[in-house]
């Protein structure tokens, strides 16, 4: 698991992160070898200017480029899990009826899913996250909850959810309004959302407890 795995970020931006931290590589490799083999470049004033104008514009390159690369750099991956009473609210405001689909975008280790397939949902998790994925089947397993709960590990952003019944996120605030335009395109009509935490920015909640908000696709 790559630290800019956990990232919310569109596909677009993953490739567009990975090509600059392999650029990035790329020339800090090439530096160290240049400066290995030819250490009298340290001494010339004008080399050491472009050397360190070129860091700068890799550094501006990173902020301006992929601002969400940067964001996890400076200030760590965005990660935390639902509590458990925010887990016990999620699941008394879907309502869950035996049987139906749910998707848990970035389900983390599990722990959502397992409290509603408990309900009798089949649940299907998606995970960026390696490590947490399996996490999670190690939880389900424990549960024994198997043949309710599958996990894909990858982009939730690359998945289509117009065969789901619901759906649960707890994101963070820069995806909400992409998420939205994703899910209301794509849910089918009657679909629940539950969102921990965050809110829509145009679609109103039709209901809320706490900091927990269900929305309704009309
Ligand atoms: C705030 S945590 C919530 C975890 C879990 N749903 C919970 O509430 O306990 C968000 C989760 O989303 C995952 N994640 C972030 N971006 C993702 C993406 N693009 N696709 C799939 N999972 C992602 C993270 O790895 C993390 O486990």
């Amino acid at each position: 698991m790559s630290f800019f795995e956990i990232d919310f970020a569109k596909p677009k931006k993953f490739k567009i992160t990975s090509s600059v931290l392999g650029i990035s590589l790329f020339l800090g490799l090439f530096f160290a070898l240049l400066i290995n083999f030819f250490p009298e470049i340290f001494f010339n004033p004008l080399i050491m200017l472009i050397i360190l104008l070129l860091a700068f514009f890799i550094v501006f390159s990173l902020i301006i480029v992929n601002k969400y690369w940067f964001k996890i750099i400076v200030k760590g991956p965005p990660f935390a899990l639902c509590t458990p009473d925010k887990v016990e609210i999620m699941v008394e405001l879907l309502n869950v009826k035996p049987g139906e689909k749910i998707a848990e975008l970035g389900s983390g280790d599990g722990r959502i899913a397992i409290a509603l397939a408990k309900k009798g949902a089949v649940v299907t998790g998606i995970e960026i996250s390696f490590i947490l994925c399996l996490v999670a089947k190690i939880n389900v397993a424990k549960e024994k909850l198997q043949d309710k709960i599958k996990f894909v590990r990858g982009n939730f952003w690359n998945m289509n959810y117009s065969d789901f019944d619901a759906i649960t996120l707890f994101g963070i605030p820069y995806i909400m309004e992409d998420m939205e335009k994703k899910l209301h395109g794509e849910l089918k009509k009657g679909a629940r959302v539950v969102v921990n935490n965050f809110t829509f920015p145009n679609w109103k909640p039709a209901k809320q407890k706490e900091n927990i908000f269900l929305y309704l696709k009309d």
